[in-house]
C-alpha cells in the first residue's frame, strides 16, 4: 500500500460529532509522548500533518486524517501524562474509551510502546481492557532509533517474555522508529491487509 494522500478532516471531542463511520479506520493510542502523532507523519510522509511536540499532552482530541480517499487514520490523546489536571485527564479518557468502544467502523488500535521502558501499567491494563472488549489491536514498539539492534531485540523479547505469563497469544507486533522511518511497509501492509479482509 503507497498513501499518495493524506489530509486532515477534523478534530473533536463529541462522538456524535466525527465523521460519518462509513469507511475503514484505524486508531494510534498509547502514553503521551510515545510517537503516536510522529508516527502517523511518518507513515503518510509528512512533517506536520498531526501536531507533535516533545512536551507530553500536545495531542487533546480524537484528529481524523483521511488517506487516499479510501479509510481513515486517527491520532488520539495519549495517557499518563502527570501534569494534566485530573478534570482532564478523566475528560480525556472518558470519550476516548468511549471512541474506542462505540466506533463501529474501527477495524484496528495500534497500541504504541516506548521500546526503551519496561512494560508499564497503564499500557498492560489498556491492552487488557481492549482484549476483554474484543476490541482488535495491535502493539506497536516505538523509538528504536533510541537503541542498538541488540537492545531492541532484547526489549521487545523480555516484553513478550512478560506478556506470556498471563496472556495465551500476542497480538502482531510492529518495531518503528518515525525518525529512521523504520516500520512502515510492515505496517501499512498490514492495515491494507485487514482492509481488504473486511
Ligand atoms: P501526545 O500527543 O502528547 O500524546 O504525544 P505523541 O504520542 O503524539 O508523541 P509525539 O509524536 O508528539 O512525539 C513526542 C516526542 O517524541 C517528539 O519530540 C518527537 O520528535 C519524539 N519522537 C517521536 N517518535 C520518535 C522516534 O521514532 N524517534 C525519536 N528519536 N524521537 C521520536
Ligand atoms: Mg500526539
Amino acid at each position: 500500500m503507497i498513501i499518495k494522500e493524506a489530509r486532515f478532516i477534523s478534530s473533536h471531542t463529541a462522538l456524535a460529532n466525527l465523521p460519518k463511520p462509513n469507511l475503514p479506520e484505524f486508531a494510534f493510542i498509547g502514553r503521551s509522548n510515545v510517537g503516536k502523532s510522529s508516527l502517523i507523519n511518518m507513515l503518510c510522509n509528512q512533517r506536520t500533518l498531526a501536531k507533535t511536540s516533545s512536551t507530553p499532552g500536545k495531542t487533546q482530541t480524537i484528529n481524523h486524517f483521511l488517506i487516499n480517499n479510501l479509510w481513515y487514520l486517527v491520532d488520539l490523546p495519549g495517557y499518563g501524562f502527570a501534569k494534566t489536571s485530573k478534570k482532564l485527564k478523566n475528560e480525556w479518557a472518558g470519550f476516548t474509551f468511549d471512541y474506542l468502544k462505540k466506533r463501529p467502523n474501527l477495524l484496528c488500535t495500534f497500541v504504541l510502546i516506548d521500546v526503551r521502558h519496561e512494560p508499564q501499567k497503564p499500557d498492560i491494563a489498556l491492552m487488557e481492557w481492549l482484549a476483554t472488549k474484543e476490541i482488535p489491536f495491535a502493539m506497536v514498539f516505538t523509538k528504536t532509533d533510541k537503541l542498538t539492534t541488540n537492545h531492541v531485540n532484547t526489549h521487545v523479547a523480555s516484553y513478550k517474555h512478560f506478556m506470556l505469563e498471563t496472556w495465551e497469544s500476542l497480538p502482531e507486533i510492529f518495531i518503528t522508529s518515525a525518525e529512521k522511518k523504520r516500520g512502515k511497509e510492515d505496517l501499512l501492509e498490514f492495515i491494507d491487509q485487514v482492509i481488504n479482509s473486511k
